[in-house]
C-alpha cells in the first residue's frame, strides 16, 4: 500500500525499512510533523502512518479523506490525539500498536525514580567537575516505601513487578482491577487513599476527558508533603501549573517527567541553538529536583521493531482484509 509516514525519523526509517520486506508497502518517509499544512504531502496514499505529536484533528483528516488515505496507522499505543469520531464520520480506520513493549516504559520510569531519589543526574555533573562532596544527594531506601499506581494495564503492572522488587509496598487505582497485580500483592484504593498513603505516585493511565489535569491542586493538596511525582503516560495528565506551585512550596518532592503538556513543539528535536519560548517548561528545567526526559520510554530497539512490525501488519491486514488488524473505534469513548 502507498504509504505517507510522517514525523520520520531516521530510526523510524531504519526499523520500517527492515520489516517491510514481508510486507511490501511502498513507504514515503516525510520528516516533518502531519499537520493541516502537511497534510497534502500524503495526497496519493491510501495509508498515513503517525506518531504521538502529529496532529489528527478533524481538520487534517477531512483533508487526508479528500485525497486517497483510507486508514491512519499509529505508531504508537496513545491514541488521544486523533479525533475518532471525525475518523468514524470520513470512514477513515484507524489502527495502532496496542502492545510493544510495556517494559521499556516501565523500565524507563523506574529508572526516573532511582535516578530523582539518589540524585544521579546530579551526581554525574558534581564528579565530573572533581566535586566528590556528597551533600545534598542524600536518597532513601526504596525498601518498604509505599508507591501509589494509578493505572495498572500493561505499562503499570511492569512497574508494579518492578518496585515489588525492591520491596515496595504497592497501592493502585484502577477502574478495571488486574488479577495479576492483585496476586502480586497490590492493593486498589480509591483515589484519594492512594495520594494519602504514596510516598511515591506513577501514572500509567491514558489520556482522556476523565483523566485530563487528574493530577491538579486538589489533589497534590491531597498527597504526602515531599510526594515523589512520576509522569510517563501523557502530559495533560498533569497541570502544569499546579505541579510548579506544589515544587515551589515543597509539597512535591520530586518530579520526573517523560511527556509534557505542551511537548508538540519541543520535544523529538535538537533545540539546543534555540531560544526556548515556553516559559513553564524552562520553569520546570530550573528545579534541582525535577528530572525531564523528552518522551524516551518507548525508545528501546525490541520496542521499535515491534512497533514497526505491527505497524505494518495494521496496514496490511487493512488492504488484505485478512491478518490481525489494531483497529481503534469509537467505543472506546464510551
Ligand atoms: P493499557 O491500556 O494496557 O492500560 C491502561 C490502564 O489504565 C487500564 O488498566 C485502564 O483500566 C486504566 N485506566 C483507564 N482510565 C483510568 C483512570 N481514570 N484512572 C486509573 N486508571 C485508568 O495501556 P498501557 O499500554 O499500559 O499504556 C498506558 C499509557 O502509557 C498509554 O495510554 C500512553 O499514554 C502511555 N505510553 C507512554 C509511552 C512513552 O514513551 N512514554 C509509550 C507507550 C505508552
Amino acid at each position: 500500500m502507498k504509504t505517507a509516514v510522517f514525523s520520520t525519523k531516521p530510526y523510524d526509517r531504519r526499523f520500517l525499512e527492515a520489516a517491510n520486506p514481508g510486507h511490501g508497502h511502498e513507504l514515503a518517509f516525510f520528516e516533518p510533523r502531519l499537520t493541516l499544512e502537511t497534510a497534502p504531502l500524503a495526497a496519493e496514499h491510501e495509508a498515513v502512518c503517525v506518531f504521538v505529536n502529529d496532529r489528527l484533528d478533524r481538520p487534517v483528516l477531512q483533508r487526508l479523506a479528500e485525497g486517497s488515505t483510507r486508514v491512519i496507522a499509529l505508531r504508537s499505543a496513545g491514541f488521544n490525539h486523533v479525533d475518532l469520531m471525525a475518523a468514524r464520520d470520513l470512514d477513515l480506520t484507524v489502527v495502532r500498536v496496542p502492545a510493544y513493549s510495556p517494559y521499556a516504559v516501565a523500565e524507563h520510569a523506574a529508572g526516573l525514580v532511582l535516578a530523582l531519589n539518589r540524585k544521579l543526574h546530579r551526581a554525574f555533573n558534581r564528579v565530573r567537575e572533581g566535586n566528590f562532596a556528597l551533600h545534598g544527594l542524600l536518597g532513601f531506601d526504596l525498601h518498604g516505601r509505599t508507591v501509589g499506581i494509578i493505572g495498572t494495564g500493561k505499562i503499570g503492572a511492569a512497574f508494579a513487578r518492578i518496585m515489588a522488587g525492591f520491596g515496595c509496598r504497592l497501592l493502585a487505582f484502577d477502574p478495571e482491577p488486574s488479577p495479576e497485580c492483585e496476586n502480586l500483592g497490590v492493593e486498589y484504593v480509591g483515589l484519594i487513599d492512594l495520594f494519602a498513603s504514596s510516598d511515591i505516585i506513577a501514572l500509567h493511565c491514558p489520556l482522556n476527558p476523565h483523566t485530563h489535569h487528574l493530577i491538579g491542586a486538589a489533589a497534590i493538596e491531597r498527597m504526602r508533603r515531599g510526594v515523589m511525582l512520576i509522569n510517563t503516560s501523557r502530559g495533560g495528565l498533569i497541570d502544569t501549573q499546579a505541579v510548579i506551585a506544589g515544587l515551589k512550596s515543597g509539597d512535591i518532592g520530586y518530579l520526573g517527567l517523560d511527556v509534557y503538556e505542551e511537548e508538540a513543539d519541543l520535544f523529538f528535536e535538537d533545540l539546543s541553538g534555540k531560544v526556548l519560548r515556553d516559559d513553564v517548561f524552562v520553569r520546570l528545567l530550573t528545579f534541582p529536583n525535577v528530572l525531564i526526559t523528552g518522551h524516551q520510554g518507548f525508545f528501546t530497539a525490541e520496542a521499535l521493531e515491534r512497533i514497526a512490525a505491527t505497524t505494518l501488519g495494521n496496514i496490511t491486514a487493512f488492504a488484505t482484509g485478512t491478518g490481525q488488524m489494531h483497529e481503534v473505534g469509537v467505543e472506546v469513548l464510551a
